[in-house]
């Protein structure tokens, strides 16, 4: 068998880079198209440096999904065997201020890349959900098959696409998708070379921590110590990222099986760890101390949320193997060696016409 080509979108993002690199080193051939809007083009000069040599494996283009005759033009050269789709807007606190914003980029910018792909025969998707549309669950851990909602525009658009992923393979059975539902991704690539670098003011609680370490913000907010949980605060499944991005890995083997379907999987270790639980593993790997200022709940926040991990280990035979004080040090260990994210002085090679960089 020939060597496998992945278009993907969003790839120059947090968990599109550490995937990108985990498909790199498993032998696959990457393209990625990505509009840089919340990206560094020094992510992708450093995925192809820590890819070695299958760095050479890896093309990128600066394109806007929404851009048809741009994504023609990428899928008229190249026969992809699957597309991994990354490319979204996610602050949710954005998507009420700015719902058009949210559903043009999403919705439209999904649309249009689901029927380019039509178009080229290209029916393997592997879509990035979210566990957003549990929205406050009744019961954990949240299954594939517990009740579904949305609480934000935010997460209208991943409930959306997922409902017009399902229609679409219900047309069209020749269609294999993948919906993945991540829980919350933390930490980084064990280098230190790439991590999370959110453009503006983070929305997430181990950004802001990280800020807080480094002395850009001078406390974190705990929103809400009066929640029915072990100390008040709210509870997630954090997942490292670079477990999730096998799991990516592993989505994309399981799209060679011929009953796949459209199918759902929660990605997280299946464990609930709260705010100050948090807060706690990082003060001991990163030897900072992080000040708190308690505040009220944050609005649309659920109390505790954390995935069943059964399906995925059954049936994509994927784990998650690395704990809350892991995905700590890597994160410390990115933010040494990168206080303000990724460097401006980097040397970025022009990109070509194509806006291949
Ligand atoms: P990210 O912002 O780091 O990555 C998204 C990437 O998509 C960015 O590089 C951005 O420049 C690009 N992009 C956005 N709109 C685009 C468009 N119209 N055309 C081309 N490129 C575009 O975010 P992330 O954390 O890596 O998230 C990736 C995906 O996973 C998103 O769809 C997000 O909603 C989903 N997700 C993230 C989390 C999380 O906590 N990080 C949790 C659940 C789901
Ligand atoms: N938190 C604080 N202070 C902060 C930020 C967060 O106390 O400054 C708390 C929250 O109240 C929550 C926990 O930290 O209890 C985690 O909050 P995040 O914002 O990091 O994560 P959420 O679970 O609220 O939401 C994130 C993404 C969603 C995604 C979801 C599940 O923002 O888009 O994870 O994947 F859907």
């Amino acid at each position: 068998m020939g060597q496998k080509v992945v278009l993907v979108t969003g790839g120059a993002g947090y968990i599109g880079s550490h995937t990108v690199l985990q498909l790199l080193l498993g032998g696959f051939k990457v393209v990625v198209m990505d509009n840089f809007n919340n990206a560094s083009e020094i992510a992708m000069l450093r995925v192809r440096e820590l890819a070695g040599e299958f760095g050479n494996n890896l093309s990128v283009h600066k394109v806007d999904l929404r851009d048809r005759a741009a994504l023609e033009g990428i899928f008229a050269s190249t026969r992809f065997d699957a597309v991994i789709h990354f490319a979204g807007l996610k602050a949710v606190g954005e998507s009420v201020q700015k719902p058009l914003l949210y559903y043009n980029n999403n919705l439209v910018g999904t649309i249009t890349l689901l029927e380019v792909m039509a178009a080229h025969g290209c029916k393997k998707l592997v879509f990035s959900s979210s566990a957003t549309v549990y929205g406050w669950p009744k019961q954990v851990p949240c299954t594939e098959e517990s009740p579904l909602s949305a609480l934000n525009p935010y997460g209208r658009t991943k409930l959306a696409i997922e409902e017009i992923c399902r229609d679409i393979y219900r047309a069209d059975p020749g269609w294999k998708i993948i919906l993945l539902r991540y829980f919350n991704p933390v930490g980084a690539h064990p280098s230190g070379y790439i991590g999370e670098d959110p453009h503006g003011i983070p929305n997430n609680l181990m950004p802001l921590v990280q800020q807080v370490a480094v002395g850009r913000r001078p406390a974190l907010t705990v929103f809400g110590n009066d929640y029915n949980t072990v100390d008040g605060t709210g509870v997630r499944d954090y997942i490292h990222i670079v477990d999730l991005a096998d799991g990516h890995v592993a989505a994309l083997r399981k799209l060679d099986d011929p009953n796949i379907g459209c199918v759902v999987y929660n990605l997280g270790t299946g464990k609930g760890t709260s705010v100050l639980e948090m807060v706690k593993a990082f003060e001991k790997v990163s030897g900072k101390k992080i000040p708190l200022v308690m505040a009220g709940r944050r609005p649309g926040d659920a109390e505790i949320v954390y995935a069943s991990t059964e399906k995925a280990e059954r049936e994509l035979n994927w784990k998650a193997k690395y704990g809350i004080e892991d995905m700590c040090r890597s994160l410390w260990n990115w933010v040494c060696k990168n206080p303000y994210g990724y460097p401006s002085e980097e040397y970025i090679p022009p990109s070509n016409a194509n806006g291949e960089i």
